[in-house]
Parts: structure tokens; sequence; C-alpha cells
């Protein structure tokens, strides 16, 4: 386990913000809501989701973890996820409240009612299962961020299928890997996206993925959103809108067990291998619906709600599709990136249609940052009520220039910490309880024990570090990883006994408030992506050219922390071409592997590697090194000499 990235002393300046009396007054939160979740913490969850949830069959069991560390939450009870993110709503008399508003990057819209919405995943949920889609398939979802892309969602969940949404970003062979790990039976993708103003293909990778192997795949589903051509295979390839044209719109949701699976979601951890993380329905859907409802202070009836990530995350499943919908939000959906066709393009939504609680990424909020508040100041953003920050560590800065310049220095902001194995948020405050801090997630929502311990597992004490850990059973707590019991207990459960760890170094305040330090393994965050060196790693020599490779994730000013690789060739390549166009190939080649996001900021190319006397890679001088930082303790090296001649060839 490597040191977590120290702050030099904690950032806390004083600085408060409590929430403004006009929010107090109508905040959703209930003042008394720690209290009642600390009284009884099992009753408080169990409120949550009689009242929160509809169940088809009510459960009278709260919690069993008897089979730990696999959870099972609410598990005499029955539901189905989308009729409680749909039908409902419909039954309710909300049908004609705006579900989605999707904003196109070309600049196409389409605002979505309930009702709509219902009709459509009804619709696919038939298609699906005129497929051969039924309870318990895996289905992997490829797809832009399109309004199909939850209509497929959804109508796997409808069906108690199991989709796997993998984000457009990923090249074919890490769709292969998660299809073949999966065992997938139907692939759902579209022609293209939208992109920085050009249309990215998404079908040929899947039919690249499938020639290399992913030999389970029955049917690929692609929706028309590019207009680029597509290679054809008949009897497999089906278009999405031909089936859904002539689809019924009658289709009845059965009730499933509360524990069963409703998605895999592939993760980094700290080998080369992406784990399937997996998450079930009764509890992932209680708690995804009640932070989204109290972090977020949501008035469904009248708020505009826009969370800016990926279906492809986590972040997009909790916050964009399960929790928004379990609560009737309605919300805004975009295709694009921040900067197509002008920098100004967010804030132009925001101004559009009247957002007043946005989420984003502390890198979103840096880039901006960067590109100076004028951008920003040519809109109209007074409709913002409530910001969140999700990811990576916000900095001081960055949380004031939000505050500022967003939130015209009234919103209250939220830095909600979590990850997508704990399926929602873990620590946060409450925008109408607590009062906020620049930089520190803060607290604990109602409901979830988490504490800092040092590495014997005490309780380290306020001002103190050590590491993250969730000290009792949560609803939307992962249930395993797919496929390898043993990887979920070795990786999450093994190093404190029956204490779940989350991988982060953190310390707690003189309030005793939490601040995230960072990765504690070799996991990196980059642009609030969770990348891992192991695979990164292996990408590199994978190359003919290379015969070794260290990666190390440095610090960077804005994307939080950036991949930089240490490359030695094979002695036939040296000097074959420039280090420069080596360095060119090595990074394209780490994009093609894995996907864009993955790919190293810097190639350094090198003739040795700094090993201890086991041979291990001592990457915390390499991360000196990479973040130009004199070099650390080196007595462990077995050969001191390498750090200079690593220098020169950086520095070259
Ligand atoms: O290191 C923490 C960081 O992101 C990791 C989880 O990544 P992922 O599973 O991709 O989920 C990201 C979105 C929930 C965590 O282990 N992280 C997430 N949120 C924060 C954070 N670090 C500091 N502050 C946060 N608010």
């Amino acid at each position: 386990m490597s040191e977590p990235t120290s702050m030099d002393s904690l950032l806390d300046d004083g600085r408060r913000f409590p929430p403004p009396p006009a929010f107090v007054a109508t905040a959703v939160a209930p003042a008394d809501i720690y209290e009642r979740a600390q009284s009884d913490r099992l009753a408080f969850w169990a409120d949550q989701s009689r009242e929160l949830l509809h169940w088809h069959t009510p459960f009278t069991e709260t919690l069993d973890f008897s089979g730990a560390p696999v959870a099972r939450w609410f598990g005499d009870g029955e539901l189905n996820v989308a009729y409680n993110c749909l039908d409902r709503h419909v039954e309710e008399g909300r049908g004609d409240r705006v579900a989605l508003h999707f904003e196109g990057e070309p600049g196409d819209q389409r605002s979505i009612t309930y009702a709509e919405l219902t009709t459509e995943v009804k619709k696919a949920a038939n298609v699906l299962s005129q497929l051969g889609v039924k309870a318990g398939d895996r289905v992997i979802i490829y797809l832009p961020l399109i309004p199909e892309a939850v209509v497929a969602m959804l109508a796997v969940a409808r069906l108690g299928a199991i989709h796997s949404v993998v984000f457009g970003g990923f090249s074919a062979e890490s769709l292969r890997a998660r299809i073949d790990d999966a065992q997938a039976t139907m692939v759902i993708t579209a022609d293209g996206g939208h992109r920085k103003g050009s249309v990215f293909p998404l079908k040929t990778a899947v039919d690249q993925a499938i020639a290399d192997g992913a030999t389970t795949v029955k049917n690929v589903l692609v929706v028309r959103r590019g207009g680029n051509d597509v290679e054809w295979t008949e009897g497999r390839d089906i278009w999405w809108h031909e089936q859904m044209d002539s689809a019924s719109h009658e289709h009845t949701a059965e009730a499933f067990e509360s524990e069963n699976p409703l998605f895999i979601l592939y993760t980094s951890g700290t080998t080369g291998k992406p784990k399937g993380i997996l998450h079930t329905s009764g509890g992932y859907l209680t708690q995804a619906a009640f932070t989204h409802k109290n972090v977020f202070d949501l008035h469904a009836e009248s708020d505009v709600y826009w969370c800016t990530a990926d279906v492809g995350w986590i972040t997009g499943h909790s916050y964009v599709v399960y929790g928004p919908l379990a609560n009737g939000a309605t919300q805004v959906i975009y295709e694009g990136t921040p900067d197509t066709p002008h920098p100004g393009r967010w804030w132009e939504i925001i101004e559009k249609y009247g957002v007043t609680i946005f989420y984003t990424a502390p890198t979103a909020i840096r880039t901006f940052m960067k590109l100076g508040r004028e951008i920003p100041q040519k809109f109209d953003l007074s409709s913002l009520r409530l910001l969140g920050s999700v990811g990576e560590p916000i900095n001081p800065e960055a949380w004031m220039w939000y505050r500022e310049v967003i939130g015209g220095g009234v919103a209250p902001i939220v830095d909600t910490w979590w990850q997508t194995e704990t399926g929602a948020i873990m620590i946060s405050a409450l925008p109408g309880i607590t009062a906020t801090k620049p930089g520190s997630a803060q607290v604990p929502i109602p409901g979830i024990s988490i504490d800092v311990v040092d590495d014997s597992g005490a309780h380290v004490g306020r001002g103190a570090g050590g590491l993250l850990v969730v000290t009792e059973p949560w609803p939307s707590m992962l249930r395993g990883i797919w496929g390898d019991p043993e990887r979920f207990k070795e990786t999450y459960w093994s190093t404190f006994e029956n204490v779940y760890f989350a991988g982060d170094g953190a310390q707690l305040d003189a309030d005793n408030d939490v601040w995230l330090l960072g990765r504690v393994d070799d996991v990196m965050n980059v642009s609030g992506h969770r990348l891992s060196t192991m695979e990164i790693e292996s990408a590199l020599v994978a190359h003919p050219m290379t015969a070794e490779a260290a990666v190390v994730g440095a610090n960077d000013d804005t994307t939080g922390q950036a991949v930089v690789a240490f490359v030695i060739l094979k002695s036939r390549y040296v000097g074959s071409e420039s280090d420069q166009e080596l360095e060119k190939q090595l990074r394209t080649w780490v994009g093609e592997q894995i996907g864009p996001i993955a790919k190293p900021r810097t190639v350094f190319i090198v003739q040795e590697l700094p090993k201890t006397r086991s041979g291990k890679i001592m990457r915390r001088l390499l991360r000196d090194i990479a973040e130009g930082r004199e070099v650390g303790d080196t007595t462990t090296l077995t050969d001191t000499s390498v750090i200079r001649t690593i220098n020169t060839s950086v520095n070259d």
C-alpha cells in the first residue's frame, strides 16, 4: 500500500457557509434526520425504502448480513425497478411531467414526459423479450448519451435482466473483455454518436469485439444516431427503430426479488483486469433515491436537475437514471462535450432549461476556471440554487470559484464522496442543514457509518489521517465482483475484519469532518475517471517495442492526476526512431487498447526502472520524477544510479 497523497496541512481555513435561510425554510431533509437515523439505523432505511419506492410485495426483513460480506437488503420484498422509475409516476398523475430534456450536440432537442418514457420502455422491453432476453441475462449497452440509452437500461431492468453499460469512449478491446466476462447475449449500440463536432463510430467497435472473440453475442441492436454508414451482419444485427416502430405499447412489469441483480458496471482495480461490480435492486434503488432527494434537496415538481455524467459511469447510473427517475425528477441530458460548438455550451444549456440543481466533476470546474469567468458570465445562471461535485477531491480554490461564479455566491455546494462500489453517495453535506466547508466532503449521510483508521484498524481521532472505511453494511453496497467472489473478499474485506476498505486516504479535522486525500492503491483518478496503473502497464507491454513499463498518476492542475508512463524499449527498437515519435506511437497504442481516456499525458523512454531488492518497481520515486520533485528516500533501491539515468532521459 502506498502513502495517501498528503496535503501539506489541512486546507481548512475556517471558512463556513451556512445554508441560506430561504433554503432552510423549504429544505427537503427534516432537521432531525441525523438523530432519526442514529436512533435506529435499520428502521430508518426501512422507512426510507417504504416511503420512496413501490414494493409489489412489501418486505418484512430489512438486513440479513449472515452471508457477509454479501448483504441482503429488504430480502423478502419484491419490486420492479423500472415500474418504480416510470409507471407509478404515470399512474399517480405525473405522466405529463418532463422526465428528460435531451440536448444533442448538433443542437437537436427532445423533451420526453414520464408518460412517453414509460411507453418507450414498455416497447423496448417487448423488443428485447421477443429477441429472447429474459431475467438474469446480461445485455451490454454501448451508446452515446441519448434518450435511447436510458430507455435501454430501464427496458433491461424491467425484464429482470442485467445491464452492463460500457462507456462509448472505451475501445473494441475493452468492450470485448467486458462482453466476455459478463457472457452477454446482446449488445445495444448506435451507428455513431456526436462528439466535438463530428461523428464517432460505435458499431464498428462492436463488430471488432465480436470478431475478436466475443462469441456469446446473439444480437446487436443498433440505434440510428450518427447517420454514418455501418457494416451489417444479417441475422445478427437489427435496427432499433424498425423493432420499436412495430412493438406493442403494452407491457406489464413483473415483480422481482429485492436482491435480483440490476447491473454490472466494470471499473478499474489494482490488477490489469477490470472488476465487474454487481449491484442489485431494492437496496440500490432505495439509497439512490434517498440520496438524490435529500443531498440535492429535490423538489420534483419545480426543480430542473442536471448531472453532467455519462451513463457509462456509476454517476450516470445512480444520478441520471435511477435516483432522479425514481423520484420523478425533471432533468437535462446532453450528448456532447462542454466546449462544442463554443466554450459556453453548458452555461447556455443551464440558461435555456432554467436548471436549478447542477452536479459535475472538479476537473470540469478547473477547466472552466482556466478559460475565465467571462464565459459563464455571458449567461443567466440565476436559476441555479444548488451545486454538486463528485469524482475527486475538489480543491478549495475551485470550490470557491464554483460558488462565486456559477452559484452566484449563494448556492450551497455539496461535495459528494462515493464509489462505483458504494452505488450511491456516502459522504456529503445536506444542503439545508450543514454549514459547508470548501474542500471537505464533510459528513456521512444519515444511516451510513464510516470511520478513518490507521494501519491496524484503530480510529485515528480528530486532526489525524488514515484510511477510509465503512463500518456497517449499507443498502446500495456492491454485492460482489461478477464471477469472482474471492477477489471481492480480498479487495474490500481482507484489510480489516468486517469493515469495508474503500481504498481512499482521508483525514478528520477538528470538527470531525472528512477530507479525502486520494487513493492509497494503484488506482489513478484522471478527470474523475478511475484508471488502473496495471491495466495501462499491461497495454504498454503488449506493444511489440516495449520491454518493460511502469505507470504512475502524477498530480495535474486540471485533471487531478495524469497518466505518466516510463517505458524501457526492447534493444532492437532503441534509437530506431526519435524518442518523440516512439512516445507518440505508444500513447496512441494505449488509446486504442483501452480508450482515449487512458492515453498517457507523457511517455518517457528510459533505460532502467527503479526497483527494490525484491524486484518491485518503486512507483513513489517515479511519481517524484513525474511531478518534477527532488527524488525521496532511495535507500531500498538496488542501484541508486538508476535515478540519475532516468532523470537524464526525462530531462533530455
Ligand atoms: O478516490 C475516490 C474518488 O473516486 C473514487 C471512486 O471512483 P469511481 O468508482 O469511478 O466513482 C466516481 C464517482 C462516484 C473514490 O475511491 N472520489 C469520488 N468522489 C470523491 C472522490 N474523492 C474525493 N472527493 C470526492 N467527492
